[in-house]
This record gives structure tokens, C-alpha cells and sequence, in this order.
């Protein structure tokens, strides 16, 4: 479940494809490349169905985050198990949700978080 649509996927299959299949609206400005971070998701439930976090995941999210004007987002969600779709493989059942764009601070909204 990624922004509130659910599909099906195989193991192994990677989030962020599955969030394009199912027209989940993630954000996704560097095209899955793990660069931009835009693509951050929130694990509700099932985070441990994801793959391990990728050496360029730790390193866009460390990198990205730490600069002066990303301090909010770095406030807001530390301490949070934030993936990157585009690095991340499902595993097994899980519910994301995006850090970033409309839909996905609807269904934050829903869950009560901001
Ligand atoms: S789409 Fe840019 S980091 Fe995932």
C-alpha cells in the first residue's frame, strides 16, 4: 500500500515502480536514481518487508538533509525509519506513505501524522 493505493507486487519488485504502477503520486525528481530524496516514504506498517537501506540511500538522505534550508524536513522526521522508494525492494506486505506531495498529506493526515 503506497499513498493509500494498494497493489500487487512480486518479491523483490522495487517500491518506487510499484508506487508508479498504481499511480500512487510520489514525487520522484531525479527519475529512481537515489539522488534527490523526493521519494521519501514513511513505513506504517510491514517496514521490515523492505530491503536494507543501499549505501546511496544513507548517503542522499545524510547528504540532502543536512543542508540549512532541508533543516525543517530533517526536524520533522528524525528519528523516523525514512526509505527512499526508489531504493527500497518489497519483501513482503507493507503500507507506506510519502513524505511529499498532495496525496500523500492526505493519507499522513488520516493516520495523524503531520
Ligand atoms: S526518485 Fe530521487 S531519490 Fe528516489
Amino acid at each position: 500500500m503506497i499513498n493509500g493505493e494498494e497493489i500487487d507486487v512480486w518479491d523483490g519488485y522495487r517500491l518506487w515502480d510499484a508506487a508508479l504502477d498504481a499511480d500512487a503520486r510520489l514525487w520522484k525528481w531525479c527519475g529512481g536514481n537515489g539522488l534527490c530524496t523526493t521519494c521519501a516514504v514513511l513505513p506504517l506498517a510491514g517496514g521490515e518487508n523492505l530491503s536494507a537501506p543501499t549505501h546511496r540511500e544513507k548517503f542522499s538522505l545524510a547528504t540532502w538533509w543536512l543542508g540549512k534550508p532541508l533543516a525543517f524536513i530533517r526536524k520533522r522526521w528524525k528519528g523516523k525509519p525514512i526509505r527512499l522508494a526508489c531504493q527500497a525492494y518489497v519483501r513482503g506486505p507493507v503500507e507506506v506513505v510519502g513524505l511529499f506531495g498532495k496525496k500523500a498529506r492526505k493519507v499522513r493526515a488520516a493516520h495523524g501524522i503531520p
